[in-house]
């Protein structure tokens, strides 16, 4: 499975870059609206450090808009992957960038018939958004399950990329459900670093050694 951050953070970005465990980057006008500078340049610079996908979001409404925006923003770096939300507007999007050998991801994905439709239309990925809809009191883990068993069963190349991740618990469950990509804020993916035992762990093997060394001289 692959690992996305989710962020338009260029630091956030750089960190998790040289750990080596970076694939990509998702960003949403949220996310890039946080970040101060040219979105275009910061777009360009991230594509630059993390040499993989990276999404970046139409904002017109309409689909000559996101048609638009969308064949603007792919001229940024050959990495750029356009998003468009899921409406028939943005549906159809998909369809012409697609064609026309642009890699689209379809965002705002609440339910299987969502991602069937924004595969039918050629899109590279869909995002599933699993921690909203359990904002929700609804399972969002589920959804995933479901665009797999039909991706899978009809052998569609759309990626399944599990977005709105809240915690490792999720990572877990998409990697066992088969998904794709998980696109991880940084804040969680540092989470997934951390665990008592391992620092409790590793104090004990250096305070041993030491002892050992000390006992030697
Ligand atoms: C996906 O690409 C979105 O940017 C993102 O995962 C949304 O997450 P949120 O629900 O935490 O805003």
């Amino acid at each position: 499975m692959k690992l996305f951050v989710d962020t338009g953070n260029l630091k956030e970005i750089e960190g998790l870059a040289a750990l080596g465990i970076l694939d990509g980057v998702t960003t949403n006008p949220s996310l890039l609206a946080k970040e101060s500078g040219d979105y275009k340049q910061n777009l360009k610079q991230i594509c630059q450090i993390v040499q993989g996908p990276v999404s970046a979001e139409v904002v017109a409404t309409d689909t000559a808009g996101m048609l638009r925006e969308g064949r603007e923003l792919a001229k940024i770096d050959p990495h750029i992957v356009v998003k468009v939300p899921f409406t028939k507007d943005g549906v159809k999007a998909c369809k012409t960038l697609a064609a026309e050998g642009t890699k689209v991801n379809v965002t705002l994905i609440f339910s299987a018939t969502q991602a069937w439709l924004a595969a039918k239309v050629g899109a590279s990925y869909v995002s599933p958004f699993v921690g909203r809809l359990d904002d929700i009191a609804t399972t969002g883990m589920n959804l995933i399950r479901e665009i797999v068993d039909i991706f899978d069963n009809f052998e569609y190349s759309t990626e399944v990329l599990v977005a709105s991740v809240r915690n490792p618990i999720h990572i877990v469950e998409a990697a066992r459900m088969g998904a794709d990509v998980v696109t991880v804020p940084a804040a969680v993916i540092e989470q997934s670093f951390k665990h008592p035992l391992t620092d409790i762990g590793l104090e004990k093997f250096l305070k041993d050694w030491e002892k050992a060394q000390a006992a030697k001289v």
